[in-house]
């Protein structure tokens, strides 16, 4: 059992700050959660839920509860948007800060509050890590920093003059420089972990949060829905849809307990201070495996993808732009995406039997088939 300690954590009712909180308190950590409070409910009320949702049951959640305190706050205000005196408590005992909050807006018209959030939320951080106790932050980031390098994105590289797809990955980039810079001037002592597009747990399929690919299959199980009316809910559905995309490209997908796991077990070492991850997946997912994969689960037939001249030859129909808009999210991402070196990670993790899964048609068939059922069950 690791040594047990006071742990300050942001973006716990999102994908990876939940199941990283409830991974922490696993281990006996106590956690100090800052969050949001909305119309939906407290900043408590959220993250308690999240966590139950994460931990699949009020029995396996309760005793993770108990050693967890929310606090409300915004990372874009000052001291977190915390009271001074929440602000100062919470940094005499915290021995760790996970700073996992974010905006992950890709939209161009969003450009001005993703930078609010991912550039100005870490400043603050930053500030706030360094009067913690343990000034020790575990930065995370993504390995999509990388942008549009043509060559192999190192874990040692932040910005080497790289252009980028979007805002978000710009933003991302810029809070690593922030990060490293608060490190080489000694004012915290940092880590940073990149994971690449984070899925669902590799042993059952399971997801908490859907993002990305998930609302791409949410979007074709409602329009599969609507063209089956009066069939058996999987009958095979011909539908022509042409997706403009690299047929040699590859996306990157890595499971959330992977993720998890890896993240802690190399923040537990002293030796991960000062050093970057990218949790990523050595062998990529071809295109050409994961949405043929996903259509046959899903029982459809005709969707494929093409490479951009198809629609010089022939425009795009109205179905095909709503596809395009459904899969903005990834659409940047279909044209190519970089390479990423994980040689640090893969070191960090040899022998503790912590490995990144091969996506192979089985896996992408078991989360493909849990979400399915999810939205069966009329749940989102
Ligand atoms: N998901 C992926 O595939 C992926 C891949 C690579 C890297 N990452 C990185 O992993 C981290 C977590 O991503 P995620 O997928 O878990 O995202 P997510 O599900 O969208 O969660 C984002 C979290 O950030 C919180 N947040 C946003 N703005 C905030 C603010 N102003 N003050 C306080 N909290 C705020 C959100 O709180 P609310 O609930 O109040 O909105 C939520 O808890 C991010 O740094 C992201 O860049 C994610």
């Amino acid at each position: 059992m690791p040594e047990r300690k006071q742990i300050f954590v942001t973006g716990a009712t999102g994908f990876l700050g939940s199941h990283l909180t409830c991974k922490l308190l696993e281990q006996g950590h106590h956690v100090h959660a800052l969050a949001r409070s909305s119309k939906a409910g407290s900043a408590r009320d959220r993250v308690v839920d999240t966590i139950r949702d994460v931990a699949g049951s009020e029995e396996t959640a309760r005793p993770l509860i108990e050693r967890l305190e929310v606090v409300e706050g915004d990372i874009s205000q000052p001291a977190l948007g915390m009271t001074d005196s929440v602000a100062r408590d919470l940094a005499a005992i915290s021995d760790e800060v996970w700073h996992c909050a974010a905006s992950l807006s890709f939209a161009e018209e969003d450009r001005e509050e993703i930078f609010r959030m991912n550039v100005g939320g870490t400043e603050q951080l930053l500030r706030f890590v360094g009067q913690t106790r343990g000034r020790r932050l575990q930065h995370v980031s993504t390995a999509y920093v990388a942008g549009n390098r043509p060559d192999l994105a190192k874990e040692t590289d932040i910005h080497v003059g790289q252009t980028f797809k979007n805002p978000y990955e710009e933003s991302k980039c810029r809070s690593e420089l922030m990060v490293a810079e608060a490190h080489r001037s000694g004012a915290i002592r940092a880590s940073v972990y990149r994971p690449s597009i984070v899925v669902g747990d590799s042993k059952s399929g399971r997801t908490t949060h859907f993002h990305g690919v998930y609302a791409f299959m949410r979007g074709l199980f409602t329009a599969l829905s609507r063209m089956r009316r009066g069939q058996p809910e999987d009958a095979v559905v011909r539908l022509p849809l042409r997706v403009k995309g690299s047929k040699e490209g590859t996306l990157n997908f890595v499971p959330i307990d992977f993720v998890v796991d890896g993240m802690v077990h190399i923040a537990a070492s002293d030796s991960s201070i000062g050093q970057t991850y990218n949790l990523t997946n050595p062998t990529p997912t071809a295109n050409m495996l994961w949405l043929p994969t996903i259509c046959r689960v899903m029982h459809v037939e005709g969707i494929e993808i093409v490479e951009a001249s198809s629609f010089e030859k022939e425009p795009m129909t109205k179905l095909e732009m709503l596809f395009q808009k459904q899969m903005s999210f990834y659409y940047q991402y279909i044209q190519g995406e970089p390479t990423f070196d994980c040689s640090n990670t893969v070191n960090a993790l040899a022998g503790t039997g912590i490995e990144c899964p091969r996506t192979t048609v089985a896996l992408i068939e078991k989360m493909t088939g849990w979400y399915v059922n999810h939205l069966k069950a009329g749940k989102n």
